[in-house]
């Protein structure tokens, strides 16, 4: 049998809470199971408001709408991501502004950052990548008086702290995502959390259709459907009741990783912490050794065939074909991100993986390491 990449964890409570809302006819996007949700992911997080709604990639759409980001604007993202960051900026006919991985951490390297801000920038897409913090509080600071708009992107970080603040609670708006391999889950699902109460009434409208407050079916603004239903939330909010044994699980797998690959000549782990965050352990992340000529895709087929399923880093997203459509094209090299996407690749995890299952895979990269590099 093959070894997953992720294993979440669905336990009897989950199956409990989903019942009860499909035994109380519960479904919609719109019942107290939803504010419920909202109410306690905003406790979390530790900002005023959350607003739930059905993934991670539209959260970013509407991240990017209260942004007011629009044609000719500059948005600031990194290149080591995925294209959800991407793929509104375009849409909305800006420009997107690829800042390269820091070597020391992965994340967007915050001098470029600073950079590539300029008259034009609208906002800037602060990712937290693969469950490490970036250091939005300094580069607020940086920024000076007049910041653009910071969308926090937590996707990969929920549980993780920047400086003792909980990711999530750093940008002017941020956005989560719940889809199956992300610390809590309800198959698929996002939300936004922000402190401003204007913004967070905007989203709501803007989930739902912009439904008119006094007539219905009167309707100022195109307005999406992004409504989480209530059975994702249901199952969202009981994953969320245990996230604390989550993230100490996700820890003792990621160690155990260590504990067992560090004496692999050339193996590197993502940085277990930067100086202002400790790694949330989402995924484990690891590269092979720089100048070796062996690939992230050659230890993933060798792997395959040892009945372990793993999954590519991020194709930069500065060298995605479908900038050519917008008209863009960026020549630039970012070499950090373009050299740990050909080294890289994830081992399998998950909220439900036995150390049993760790061990096998450890025994199977061992094996396939040395083969590979002789
Ligand atoms: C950094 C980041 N942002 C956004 C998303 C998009 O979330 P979703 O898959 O829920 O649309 C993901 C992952 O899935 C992600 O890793």
């Amino acid at each position: 049998m093959m070894i997953p990449v992720n294993s979440p964890d669905v336990n009897q409570a989950d199956i409990e809470r989903v019942a009860e809302d499909l035994r109380l006819g519960r479904l919609s996007g719109s019942t107290v199971t939803i504010t419920g949700l909202e109410l306690a992911l905003a406790a979390h997080v530790g900002t005023a408001h959350a607003v739930a709604v059905a993934n991670g990639s539209c959260a970013l759409d509407l991240a990017c709408e209260v942004a007011g980001v629009g044609p000719g604007d500059e948005v600031v993202l990194p290149t080591l991501t995925i294209v959800s960051c991407l793929a509104p900026i375009l849409r909305r006919g800006a420009r997107p502004v690829f800042v390269d991985a820091s070597p020391s951490d992965w994340n967007m390297d915050l001098d470029q950052v600073v950079s590539s801000v300029g008259p034009r920038t609208r906002a800037i897409i602060a990712v937290h990548t693969y469950g490490l913090g970036l250091d939005i509080p300094t580069l607020r600071e940086r920024l000076g008086e007049r910041p653009p708009y910071i969308i926090e992107d937590a996707a990969e970080a929920l549980g993780v702290f920047v400086r003792n603040r909980p990711c999530g609670s750093l940008g002017d708006v941020a956005i989560h995502s719940f889809y199956a391999n992300k610390v809590i889950t309800g198959g698929e699902g996002g939300a936004l959390t922000l402190e401003d109460y204007e913004t967070a009434e905007d989203l709501r409208a803007l989930r739902n259709l912009d439904f008119g407050a006094i007539e219905r079916f009167r309707h100022e603004r195109a307005a999406w459907n992004f409504r989480m239903s209530s059975l994702q939330g249901a199952l969202i909010h009981s994953q969320l009741d245990r996230i604390q044994m989550f993230l100490e699980h996700r820890r003792q797998v990621g160690l155990r990783y260590r504990e067992q690959l560090s004496h692999l000549p050339g193996l590197e782990f993502q940085p277990l912490t930067n100086s202002v965050s400790e790694n949330g352990h989402w995924v484990v992340a690891v590269t092979t050794g720089a100048n070796t000529g062996v690939t992230g895709e050659m230890m993933r087929s060798r792997l395959a065939e040892e009945g372990i399923e793993t999954r590519a880093l991020f194709a930069p997203l500065h060298r995605q074909p479908v900038l050519a459509r917008f008209g863009f094209s960026d020549q630039e090299t970012r070499p950090v991100a373009e050299s740990l996407y050909a080294r890289g690749l994830y081992l399998p995890c998950g909220n439900g993986i036995s150390f049993d299952s760790v061990d096998k895979v450890c025994s199977a990269v061992d094996r396939v390491y040395y083969e590979v590099f002789s």
